[in-house]
């Protein structure tokens, strides 16, 4: 842990209060400034204008909790024509995610140090083509903390453009059964697609593997639950 030095106001970008330590991966995010962004202002700067950012008109796809990268540089290299903008709250997840676009010279990949829950705040009116959430906590016991519920369909009525999507993959069967419930409630939206085995599916070999589903499929060989939600209107 690195030591809490007077002069630098860094923290504040992350927290409310300052700490007697901090993880030196939250310095280290600084090494990439082409890969991370942690400056809520800067990012809610570029509110409807994230394809200046990316310096071109691609389509931009966001996704949620997104580890230690593995997902987003997959999709990228997949996917040359999109970008992708990836949220992800942990420090050294980020610094990880920022080495390895580095190593890969990817240049339509952004990570952003910010919550799920505040799409709205730096996204601009159907600015995104599609939204991926893989293996999100949970939550057992306290849903009610979940990131995929009826709020986060009131941001994406904001947010996402029409045709465009929620990809969402679990481990967690419960989770899945309840997005499939909440899916048949959202006027907004249509199930396109749902199965409870990936793997053994027809997407199967469309997918690009998360470090948790790598993890699962490795140690566990435990089903993995798979949902496409459609915006329709
Ligand atoms: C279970 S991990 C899954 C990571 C990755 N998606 C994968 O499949 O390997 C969930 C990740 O979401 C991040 N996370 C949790 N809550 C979040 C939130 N509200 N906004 C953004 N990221 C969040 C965590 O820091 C963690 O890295």
């Amino acid at each position: 842990m690195i030591k809490l030095d007077e002069n630098d106001d860094f923290w504040k970008h992350f927290f409310k209060n300052p700490k007697k330590a901090y993880n030196p991966y939250m310095y280290r995010l600084k090494e990439f400034p082409e890969y991370i962004m942690y400056d809520n202002e800067i990012m809610d700067s570029y509110k409807g204008r994230w394809n200046e950012y990316f310096k071109n008109d691609n389509p931009i796809y966001v996704e949620i909790g997104s580890g230690s990268g593995n997902f987003a540089l997959g999709m990228c290299e997949k996917y040359r024509d999109r970008n992708h903008i990836a949220l992800e709250l942990r420090f050294k997840r980020l610094h990880s995610s920022a080495r390895k676009s580095k190593k890969l010279n990817l240049s339509n990949v952004l990570f952003i140090r910010r919550f799920g829950e505040e799409l709205t705040e730096f996204l601009g009116e159907c600015e995104i083509s599609g939204l991926y959430i893989n293996f999100p906590d949970p939550w057992e016991g306290n849903e009610k903390n979940r990131i995929i519920q009826e709020n986060l369909f009131s941001s994406l009525d904001k947010v996402l453009k029409i045709g465009g999507k929620l990809f969402f993959k679990t481990d967690h069967d419960k989770y899945y059964e309840d997005v499939l419930q909440l899916s048949g409630n959202l006027e907004n939206y249509k199930l396109v697609y749902h199965t409870s085995d990936l793997h053994n599916s027809e997407k199967a070999e469309d997918n690009v593997l998360t470090e948790f589903e790598q993890l699962f499929l490795n140690k566990f060989q435990k089903n993995i639950n798979y949902i496409e939600i459609e915006k329709i209107k």
